[in-house]
């Protein structure tokens, strides 16, 4: 969610913090800060806070370029508590204005501790709940840095990565963890802090994830890490994988349109080595399930938030139709809490991008919980949600930086029907069977390649004339049947999320049942129609919202003349079976989404509210 970054060594530190923060901004974007420990106008150290409002950009003209001190930290803010003010961004300092912390997460019981420590005469300078920290860590510093933290937060209900630095002592900086990533990175002569390897990765190869309720001394020579309760604790150092190396934009003007088009390399490296056309089987080796696991299976449930739940709705349709495995996908906020029964012999799959997500976490933590097994579908590899579930699979999409999510879904929904392949031929499906749906499955990629080179940067063409219709909406409908349903409620999540345009998905026979009372003459409905065993069925649904004046824009298998027909505007994409449409039927509507938030004038890639890794619940 917010972001954080810190630096204990011989350089200057600002700079370096700046550059971390811009590459962390995509989780958060509302404001940002920094401070810095620096020789003061006297004698000693003080401390040099500066905070802006806005995006990084607006901190980096704050800054000066010859901003003094060798150790620093840097955080970019989503907010939960208070609004988007410099007040409230962080860092924020105690009343003597020498200890500074910037804090992801919440702190639940902020209320009480703050009544307190009002009490005690401390004036509040905020409305955040991260506030608290400095000065309760002010109440509690003797001297030692690392006690004063640690008694702390032994008050403290909730959850945090924090960073904090005092100006008594240059060189050190405390940094403790519960529920909210952080990452320490090792250089020469210089130690680094950050909320994702992503910031560091230029400095630093070398790291080691901090668990929670674990907390930790940097200086530059290195670090100390202990358990808040004071227990020891070791750690091996980590080699980050290439995966971290290209997160620039390149030539395209948006990370979004970077990583639409990214998608065919994405989805390659995603298959590579998993799909096995000899046996006409997959292989997913992080699955570590032999056959016989795989026969014991009695149920599987896949849970992830946003994209990866739709990405999960797909992959549960395709359990069920190529392993006969019932199947379900949920939201996994929903499932943490309402008591689940789960069983020896089920399945959870927990599907996330950053692998960082409260709400997926809590979900994996009630299932591990109640005895179930869990194994993640994650792309950040060494994330948070990966480490807890021990064994997955890495979707191995890259770094996705924009905050509306593309290409990891593509590469979501892929590993998931490898997962369905695997444990179907295992379970049903004959050589022939399983060999069809590999085969189809690894020529993806090309088709995608090659509907990207004629769509993907048309200025005219029908996804253009769609998008003429979208901007002009007050609202639009999305429908689908099947693994079409699912695509449709993420051609609306993206809609939503990057154009902020009001709309919403159905499945096409249920609209009957209600919201088709919302189309009026005008009302732009986007239909995915593959050509699978539903379409008949969803063109009949398209012919009663035309019935009413909507104006259809209709996605259908290429050669497809007659669903063609009953649209205003026509998108043809690729042949596929029909479990694999999705990923080609969600390419335009990723395109409809680009398109109309940059005729909107929208921060395509930093959308108004959201933020990319979403680590409170
Ligand atoms: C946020 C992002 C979405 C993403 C969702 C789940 O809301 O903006 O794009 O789908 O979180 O994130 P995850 O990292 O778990 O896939």
């Amino acid at each position: 969610m917010c972001g954080i970054v810190g630096y204990v060594g011989g350089r200057k530190a600002a700079q370096l913090l700046l550059d971390g923060l811009r590459r962390l901004e995509y989780r958060g974007y509302d404001s940002a800060g920094l401070a810095m420990v620096a020789p003061g106008a006297s004698d000693g150290f003080g401390l040099e806070v500066i905070r802006r409002v806005g995006h990084v950009a607006a901190l980096m003209e704050a800054v000066p370029a010859s901003q003094a001190g060798s150790t620093g930290i840097g955080h970019t803010r989503w907010a939960t508590h208070g609004g988007v003010t410099e007040a409230n961004a962080h860092p924020h300092v105690d009343g003597t204005e020498r200890i500074a912390v910037i804090h992801n997460g919440i702190i639940e019981n902020f209320a009480a501790l703050r009544d307190h420590l009002q009490e005690e005469g401390v004036v509040f300078r905020s409305e955040t709940d991260s506030e608290v920290l400095p000065h309760l860590i002010r109440k509690f510093y003797k001297g030692d840095p690392l006690e004063a933290a640690r008694s702390a937060l032994a008050l403290v209900h909730g959850t945090w990565g924090i960073a904090v630095v005092f100006a008594d002592h240059p060189g050190v900086m405390i940094a403790a963890r519960n529920g909210s990533p952080l990452v320490v990175g090792k250089g020469d002569g210089e130690t680094f802090l950050a909320s994702d390897p992503h910031a560091i990765a230029n400095y630093t190869r070398q790291v080691v994830y901090l668990e929670d309720r674990e907390i930790v001394k940097i200086t530059r020579e290195g670090w100390e890490i202990s358990r808040l309760d004071g227990r020891p604790v070791s750690h091996v150092l980590h080699e980050l994988g290439i995966e971290l190396g290209s997160s620039e934009k390149g030539l395209f003007p948006h990370y979004m349109l970077k990583e639409i088009h990214e998608q065919p390399e994405s989805l390659s490296r995603c298959l590579l080595g998993r799909v096995v056309p000899e046996t006409g089987g997959a292989k997913l080796g992080g699955f570590d399930l032999s056959p016989r696991d795989i026969v014991g299976i009695r149920r599987v449930g896949i849970l992830g938030c946003g994209t990866s739940y739709h990405a999960g709705q797909v992959g549960a349709v395709a359990m069920e139709q190529l392993a006969r495995l019932p199947a379900f996908a949920e939201i996994a906020s929903e499932f943490r809490y309402r008591n689940p029964v789960i069983q020896a012999d089920d399945l959870f799959l927990a599907v996330s991008q950053s692998g960082e997500t409260a709400d997926t976490m809590g979900a994996v933590q009630e299932a591990q919980t109640k005895g179930g097994r869990v194994m993640g579908v994650v792309n950040v590899v060494g994330s948070s949600i990966a480490r807890t579930c021990g064994r997955g699979v890495y979707v191995h999409s890259g770094p996705e930086i924009a905050v509306a999510s593309t290409k990891a879904f593509t590469s979501q929904v892929a590993a998931l029907l490898v997962a369905a392949l695997m444990f179907g031929r295992t379970r049903v499906l004959g050589p022939g069977e399983g060999r069809a749906f590999g085969d189809d499955l690894l020529a993806v990629p090309e088709r995608m390649a090659g509907w990207l080179d004629t769509y993907g940067m048309a200025h005219h063409g029908p996804i253009i004339d769609a998008v003429e219709l979208l901007t002009k909406a007050r609202f639009v409908f999305f429908l689908g049947r099947g693994v079409s349903a699912a695509v449709a409620m993420e051609g609306a999540l993206k809609l939503k999320e990057v154009a902020y345009i009001p709309c919403m998905s159905y499945p096409a026979a249920e609209m009957k049942h209600g919201p088709i009372a919302l189309i009026d003459a005008n009302t732009p409905v986007v239909a995915i129609v593959p050509n699978d065993l539903m379409r008949d069925k969803t063109l009949s649904n398209v012919q009663e919202v035309r019935a009413r004046g909507a104006r259809v824009i209709l996605i259908h298998t290429e050669g497809d003349h007659e669903a063609a027909r009953l649209a205003e505007v026509s998108i043809p994409v690729p042949k596929a079976s029909a479990l694999i449409t999705p990923l080609l039927t969600v390419l335009p509507l990723q395109l409809f989404a680009y398109r109309a938030g940059l005729a909107l004038g929208r921060d395509i890639d930093r959308p108004r509210n959201l933020a990319k890794s979403v680590t409170v619940e």
